[in-house]
């Protein structure tokens, strides 16, 4: 297994570009499903994630063709509406082909994602707002087992703000008989990069990006071209990264509107940000204040980002209480940062972090994308080398980590 050896104290200076948005690409690349005309896409972020999406998609006879950030999907000939164990349960997110495909050929059978390491990751509202529309519904042997001759629109309430249980259910949406209402939607701005392609590709939706969606459904969608949003957690990442070792860096090709809640928290840590449409500037002070945060569904703090405020907090001045209100386990960074010298205390869904001089290198292991992520950010402030073990988790969700890290100065390289 690859492991990420990082040479510490090395404040991160220059410019890279931002790629497309990994949780707006896989929402997209299902949306393909509900229609038989091809659907082309641009910006779409090479990563191990997309790779396993496209796979899928592949293998329900959906010819996938790609080059280089551009991937076309024909799914006019579906010949297996199946997404499998194996597929599955090595990328959660293809519980969002369920809607789509439930959509387009009245059936479905999707294996239960699982947990996976923040939490039990259940997808009971996924399921609630299907059944709703009219499908009948059969959990069995791990799988989801879908069939509807066609979905009716129903207004729909989800228990908590949940994306690809509003996407799921917005995608589905599309193609049924009548109008759809889905209340409590999410707000994220992937939600709404889902929203205008679908409308691209001829779906009648309002509302995306509030609480309320409204669609109205129709009898078939077309094909379309789109270019994917920027990736704001990559963009969050990487301006955590900069503030937490005293660096001035700019990214491009992202823009700061989707990330309010995060630049406001690194301005009160000290940081000077400057944002143009496309670019966001930041330069670090000296040292960091400490900034508390309690994650919420958006516009408020993203919980994708709480990790790599915990790594920023760890060697910030003064001390930052986090609270994790999204998922049931997502603090399992804090003990790898504890090793670098971090002072972390958890009780429950709460976090007790009090800034400390300097950290100091040593071998730490990743247990989900954005703890890997908390990881780097760590390891790129230690005093001596860090080596990050199981960085396959990083692979899912940040494309071309170490060249981009490296473009900014950083002594980060991959080891076997
Ligand atoms: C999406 O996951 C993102 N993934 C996650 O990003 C992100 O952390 C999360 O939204 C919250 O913003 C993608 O978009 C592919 P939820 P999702 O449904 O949709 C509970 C990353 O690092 N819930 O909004 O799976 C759930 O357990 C990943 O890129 C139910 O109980 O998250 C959680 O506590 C990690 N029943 C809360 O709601 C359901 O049917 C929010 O989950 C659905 C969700």
């Amino acid at each position: 297994m690859d492991k990420l050896l990082i040479e510490g104290g090395v404040a991160l200076k220059g410019e890279i570009s931002i790629s497309g948005a990994k949780n707006a690409a896989l929402p997209l690349l299902c949306a393909a499903l509900l229609t038989r005309e091809p659907v082309s896409f641009s910006n779409v972020p090479d990563l191990n994630d997309i790779a396993t999406m496209l796979k899928l998609l592949a293998q329900m006879g959906v010819r996938v063709g790609r080059a280089g950030d551009q991937v076309t999907l024909d799914a006019s000939a579906l010949t297996n509406p199946v997404a499998p164990y194996e597929m599955v349960k090595t990328m959660r997110a293809s519980i969002l082909v369920l809607g789509p495909l439930l959509a387009r050929c009245g059936e479905a059978r999707v294996s239960l994602p699982g947990g996976c390491a923040i939490g039990a990751r259940p997808v009971d509202q996924h399921i609630k707002g299907l059944h709703a529309m009219g499908a009948e519904i059969a959990v069995e042997q791990g799988y989801v087992h879908a069939k509807s001759l066609r979905l009716k629109g129903a207004r729909l309430f989800t228990d908590m703000v949940t994306v690809t249980g509003t996407e799921n259910l917005m995608m589905a949406a599309c193609l049924a008989d009548g109008e759809t209402v889905i209340e409590n939607a999410a707000r994220e701005p992937e939600v709404v990069d889902l929203a205008n392609c679908l409308v691209a590709m001829g779906a009648q939706i309002s509302g995306a990006g509030t609480d309320v969606i409204r669609i109205r459904g129709i009898e078939r969608l077309n094909g379309c071209e789109y270019r994917i949003m920027p990736d704001r957690i990559e963009t969050g990442t990487y301006l955590c990264a900069a503030a937490a070792t005293g660096g001035d860096i700019c990214l491009r090709g992202t823009s700061a509107a989707y990330l309010d809640a995060v630049i406001d928290k690194l301005m009160d840590a000290g940081c000077e940000i400057e944002t143009t449409r496309d670019s966001i500037r930041l330069k670090a002070p000296v040292r960091l204040n400490a900034v508390s945060i309690r994650t919420s569904p958006y516009p408020a703090f993203p919980t994708d980002m709480q990790a790599q405020f915990m790594a920023l907090n760890a060697v910030a001045e003064g001390a930052a209480v986090i609270r994790e209100t999204i998922f049931e386990n997502r603090f399992m960074h804090a003990v790898e940062l504890i090793r670098l010298g971090a002072d972390i205390r958890i009780d429950g869904n709460t976090a007790v972090v009090r800034g400390v001089a300097g950290l100091d290198g040593a071998t730490v292991m990743a247990t989900d994308l954005r703890a890997s992520a908390s990881l780097v950010v760590a390891g790129l402030v230690a005093k001596g080398e860090t080596l990050i073990e199981r960085i396959y988790h990083l692979d899912r969700g940040y494309e071309r980590l170490e060249q981009k890290l490296a473009a900014l100065g950083a002594k980060v390289r991959r080891v076997k």
